[in-house]
């Protein structure tokens, strides 16, 4: 299937990704790996709940931590452009008959909680607490050096649908796989922010979380990040990587958190805003698309991804594989 023209007038405006809430089951190990490894800043915290920035990052959080039983996904958050655009995301998920709720939100002016074709919670609010700069206070550096959230990645089961969905709400596709044989979509990458992504999709069980990627300054801080965890405990949390990705050209690791959920360190995609930017097309069965460098991921990467909070899966019914490493 052809990816849609992309929508440059969307029924409201949104800037970005902004944040996720993660359940967790031990507060203090997730604080080990995202505060001390990774080096997140703790912007606020009590005894069930942490507040999370990247250095470069001026809103309150791009990450909350609540202490769950099991671990999942409460909701993946996005900024809007002003207050009325809120309005407008509240009539047109109503309008379109999706649940709707303002909630509160610690941090957050008004907040737009509702769901996506999938049921996948997502959440949209215009104001958060801003806070100091602290981009230059360099004493504060630690881990990896995360400046910034970067984007989503989802499991979804029809990523054809997916795509006509986000596409509806303003998200323009990149770069996007296709499977040769079927011509429907096996993944796809799409934008709000003038990145490669936003959000992205990938054919699979779903809808769940793939993973959530920080932006970092350098390369160089991936092999730092990698010396420092296979010395401390977190060897088995390495999945992927380091390489260079053919789909954004960015340079990539995956780890996984103490419950499992997924995190990519990212840095150098490239500029996606002029309006008529092309979309890159892969064939999934180009050794080059998932790795630069030709390597393949693991099994786990098409297969492990964090649930939503209480929200069912379905299989997808693309049978088309990937190449997975032996
Ligand atoms: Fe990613």
């Amino acid at each position: 299937m052809p990816i849609p023209a992309p929508n440059l007038y969307p029924p409201f405006n949104i800037i970005r990704l902004s944040h996720v809430d993660f359940g967790v089951r031990d507060l203090a190990a997730s604080k080990a790996f995202y505060v001390d490894t990774l080096g997140l800043q703790i912007t606020d915290e009590d005894d069930s709940t942490v507040y999370l920035r990247a250095m470069e990052e001026r809103g309150h959080h791009c990450m909350v931590l609540h202490k769950s039983t099991e671990p999942h996904v409460k909701a993946l958050s996005f900024k809007v452009f002003d207050e009325s655009e809120l309005d407008k995301a509240h009539d047109w998920f109503k309008s379109q008959g999706h649940g709707v709720d303002w909630v509160e939100r610690p941090y957050q002016g008004r907040t737009l909680a509702t769901h996506d074709h999938l049921s996948m919670p997502i959440e949209f609010y215009f104001k958060m607490e801003r806070l100091p700069p602290i981009h230059q206070k360099y004493a504060l550096y630690k881990g990896v050096k995360p400046l910034r959230i970067d984007h989503f990645n989802c499991f979804v089961p029809n990523v054809d649908e997916a795509v006509g969905f986000y596409n509806e709400i303003g998200f323009r596709v990149t770069e996007y796989t296709e499977d040769e044989e079927s011509k429907r979509l096996w993944a796809a990458w799409t934008h709000r922010k003038g990145g490669v992504h936003d959000i992205a999709f990938t054919n699979g069980t779903g809808p769940r979380l793939h993973h959530t990627a920080f932006w970092v300054p350098t390369p160089l801080n991936i092999i730092d990040l990698l010396d420092l965890m296979s010395t401390t405990g977190y060897v088995s949390n390495i999945e992927r990587g380091p390489g260079r990705h053919g789909i954004s050209n960015a340079f990539f690791l995956y780890i996984l958190d103490p419950d499992g959920h997924r995190i990519e360190i990212y840095c150098s995609d490239y500029q996606t805003v002029d309006p008529d930017l092309e979309a890159i097309r892969w064939d999934l069965k180009d050794p080059q698309r998932q790795t630069l460098w030709g390597a393949p991921a693991p099994k786990s990467w098409f297969e492990h991804g964090s649930v939503f909070d209480g929200l069912d899966v379905s299989e997808s019914n693309l049978g088309a594989s990937p190449i997975i490493a032996p």
